[in-house]
């Protein structure tokens, strides 16, 4: 896609990926809309980017709240003036052993992760297949092709998100829309616990930088990439997963002992 002019709308713009793919989109000449709960964080994002020559909407809402949603939705795309581009990237995760993990948490990490990026593609969607051009970007996971101890309703979500996005692209052939799906592995930003850090550092995972993920989301989009999978071993680790995952259990087998350790503190 050109991101020249294009007309994004974006949730989770106040956290660290959400924010670096604003700041790179913005330079490249795009218009945002930025959905969220944190207005105060995206006003200011949105400042430092008419600072710089950009052009930002903030719009409010809490994207568990279904009549917020569609009444966000509504007004980005009536600011925007149409979407080019959106990107599903507001998330949210848990590392808990499954018992602890409550009703209402489950429900709200499958709602934010997977049915919200499926309602939000569903409201824009018909407005991009009557022009016959738009892309639609679902940040996953790693752990949406690995299943990860500890991380069960997280990684549920994440696999649902891929295989929605696979088949929707598969829908979508010859409309000109484009579907990309984006599996980052470890990015150091404010989703992941203090627990989460120690288990990493423990187990010696990969943890990369918000910017330099950004980077990578946005040549992607500018590529109409159908997928992305960052991190060579974790990219291999997962294609692995999808025939031999006996073979990924016992990989994982003293690694899970290990991450048992930092649960739940
Ligand atoms: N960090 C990682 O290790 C990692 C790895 C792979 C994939 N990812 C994925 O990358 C995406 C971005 O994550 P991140 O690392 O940038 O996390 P982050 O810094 O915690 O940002 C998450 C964003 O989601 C928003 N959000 C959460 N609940 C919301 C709600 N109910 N309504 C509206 N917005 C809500 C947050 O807004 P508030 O400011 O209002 O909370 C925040 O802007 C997520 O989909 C995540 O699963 C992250």
């Amino acid at each position: 896609m050109k991101l020249q002019n294009a007309r994004v709308l974006l949730t989770g713009g106040a956290g660290g990926i959400g924010s670096a793919i604003a700041e790179q989109l913005s330079q490249r000449g795009a218009t945002l809309a930025l959905i969220g709960r944190n207005e105060l964080v995206l006003r200011s994002l949105a400042a430092r980017l008419g600072d710089k020559g950009g052009s930002a909407h903030v719009v409010y809402a809490n994207l568990l709240d279904p009549e917020a949603r569609t009444q966000a939705v509504s007004q980005a795309t009536e600011l925007l003036g149409g979407v080019d581009l959106l990107i599903n990237c507001a998330g949210m995760s848990s590392f808990q052993p499954f018992p602890e993990q409550s009703p209402e948490l489950l429900e709200n990490i499958i709602q934010l992760n997977l049915i919200t990026p499926m309602l939000l593609t569903r409201q824009v969607l018909p407005q991009m297949l009557q022009r016959g051009g738009g892309q639609i970007v679902n940040i996953g996971s790693t752990f949406g092709s690995i299943g990860f101890a500890w991380f069960t309703a997280y990684s549920a979500s994440k696999f649902g998100l891929r295989g929605f996005s696979e088949a929707l692209r598969r829908e979508l052939e010859g409309s000109g829309v484009k579907v990309t799906y984006i599996a980052p592995r470890a990015v150091k930003t404010a989703l992941n616990s203090g627990a989460v850090y120690r288990m990493a550092e423990a187990t010696r995972m990969n943890l990369d930088e918000p910017d330099w993920v950004a980077r990578k989301i946005v040549t992607a989009i500018e590529a109409d990439a159908k997928d992305l999978h960052l991190g060579a071993p974790e990219k291999y680790f997962s294609r692995l997963n999808g025939f031999l995952p006996r073979l990924i259990d016992a990989g994982l087998r003293r690694q899970n002992k290990l991450m048992g350790q930092f649960t739940g503190s």
